[in-house]
């Protein structure tokens, strides 16, 4: 995170002792960078959500010049699960997970989802800014469609609305704090780009509000392996928990599958999970150790016992905290009072002003849209269409001031170039596009398609 080179990222006017006060910055040259991300709370943490995302987010919320935003997502865990005690119980042991890290509650906002009334307010009035072919694309949708296509079944059976309208929801978790980056894993990149695609459109129609976010894929954090090698999740059955009892965690070690090669024999460390734990969990030092006992025949008994040491090094310390916080709900609770009051100092004014953009006013208060300019975004780009001499058809993408966004390669017929400008409007398909008109850039085009997105 070098603050450095992130254009979100100048220095406070203050520092250069000049004379503007923080409220006439721009949102958008805010001078930290904003870090959210949220923990779904339907299982109990294991070592992959440890590592992968509790572990770095406590990193970066340390880092000078960064505001982090960390939540307990318990109105997505109602997506997944319809058992209430496991609902609170993963709530208390994520919170306390967070806190048993290391986690500066001083330091950072921490806060339940649901504390937060705002953000299913958000949520609604991005959903009727969302359009439907939009979240008809999301991977967990479709993925549940295709299945009960697959098996004959009527597409939509089993499938709640919660599912449907996750991405809005998140959408809303990440809008409401302007978060620029929002560090997740692989499978929620396509979320982090919905949101950014609705905050664009709602942008467009309503005014600069949103802050566009970013998704944060840190590739030097690991997506840890599971027992069985691949992705260590709970769908997966496959994950070794974070704060078990110590001779559990030495079972589950035990068990975490390996080749069948003999004490003596030269052992690969591509492709081992038990090394990749064991990267996870040790000093680069270490690990090029590991490396060489592998290259020398390490026993697999040998080097699962010193992954448990390495492991249980770590976890030991937080574990003992940990089980202190678990014993005192009330105490964690009152963190998390504490947490929505800071977010919601910040949420409630900008609630405020979306409700307003969007009309949601008093009724004595005089529209200033009446005297103003409507803004600017109103004015859409559009798409041109024309034959040319060699008897082939293109189309163009022109901006509202006039400027050439893009051009597109020769089609056969109007239909095939008006089935790629359908796909373009839809957020997705670019094979059509030959070129981007001089001095544009991919952000500028993406924002406006944006405007059409799914409309
Ligand atoms: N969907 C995320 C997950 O399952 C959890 C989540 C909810 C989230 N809202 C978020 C992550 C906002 C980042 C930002 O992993």
């Amino acid at each position: 995170m070098d603050t450095t080179t992130d254009v979100n990222t100048v220095s406070r006017p203050g520092d250069q002792g000049a004379k503007l006060p923080a409220f006439d910055l721009p949102d958008s040259i805010m001078a930290v960078k904003r870090i959210l991300t949220g923990i779904t709370t339907s299982g109990t943490p294991h070592l992959g959500n440890y590592a992968g995302a509790i572990r770095p987010a406590i990193e970066a919320s340390r880092q000078p010049g960064s505001e982090s935003f960390y939540f307990l997502a318990d109105y997505h865990s109602l997506i997944k699960t319809s058992d209430p005690e496991r609902v609170q119980r993963s709530t208390l042991e994520i919170a306390a997970t967070w806190l048993a890290a290391g986690l500066d509650t001083e330091r950072v906002w921490f806060y339940r989802q649901s504390d937060i009334p705002e953000i299913p307010e958000l949520t609604w009035l991005l959903t009727c800014n969302a359009g439907k072919g939009l979240l008809n694309r999301a991977h967990a949708y479709k993925a549940a469609v295709d299945k009960n296509l697959a098996e004959g079944e009527d597409p939509d059976a089993g499938v709640n609305m919660g599912l449907f309208m996750y991405p809005v929801l998140m959408a809303a978790d990440i809008l409401m704090f302007k978060a620029h980056s929002v560090p997740v894993g692989r499978d929620q990149i396509q979320h982090i780009e919905m949101a950014r695609d609705i905050a664009a459109r709602f942008n467009h129609q309503y005014g600069e509000h949103f802050t566009l976010p970013e998704a944060a894929i840190d590739e030097s954090v690991a997506t840890l392996p599971g027992l069985d090698g691949r992705k260590m999740s709970k769908s997966y059955d496959n994950t070794i928990p974070l704060f078990a009892p110590s001779a559990v965690m030495k079972k589950a070690i035990a068990s975490i599958v390996t080749d069948s090669r003999a004490p003596g024999e030269a052992k690969e460390t591509e492709g081992s999970a038990l090394f990749q734990l064991y990267q996870a969990f040790s000093t680069p030092a270490e690990a090029v150790a590991m490396r060489d006992a592998f290259a020398a025949g390490i026993a697999w008994g040998e080097a699962k016992q010193a992954l448990f040491e390495r492991i249980e090094a770590a976890v030991a310390p937080m574990r003992e905290r940990y089980e202190t916080l678990i014993a005192q709900p009330a105490l964690i609770e009152e963190k998390l009072h504490e947490g929505a009051a800071k977010a919601r100092a910040i949420a409630t004014p900008f609630l405020a002003e979306i409700r307003h953009a969007v009309g949601l006013r008093r009724l004595d208060v005089v529209s200033s849209a009446a005297t103003t300019a409507r803004p600017k975004a109103q004015a859409l780009p559009q798409f041109k269409q024309y034959r040319e001499a060699d008897g082939k058809f293109y189309f163009k993408l022109m901006s509202a001031d006039g400027r050439l966004l893009l051009q597109s390669r020769a089609f056969e017929s109007p239909r095939d170039a008006g089935q790629c400008i359908a796909g373009l409007k839809q957020g997705g398909d670019a094979s059509g596009v030959a070129a981007l008109g001089e001095g544009v850039s991919a952000e500028e085009l993406e924002q406006a398609l944006a405007a059409f997105a799914a409309e």
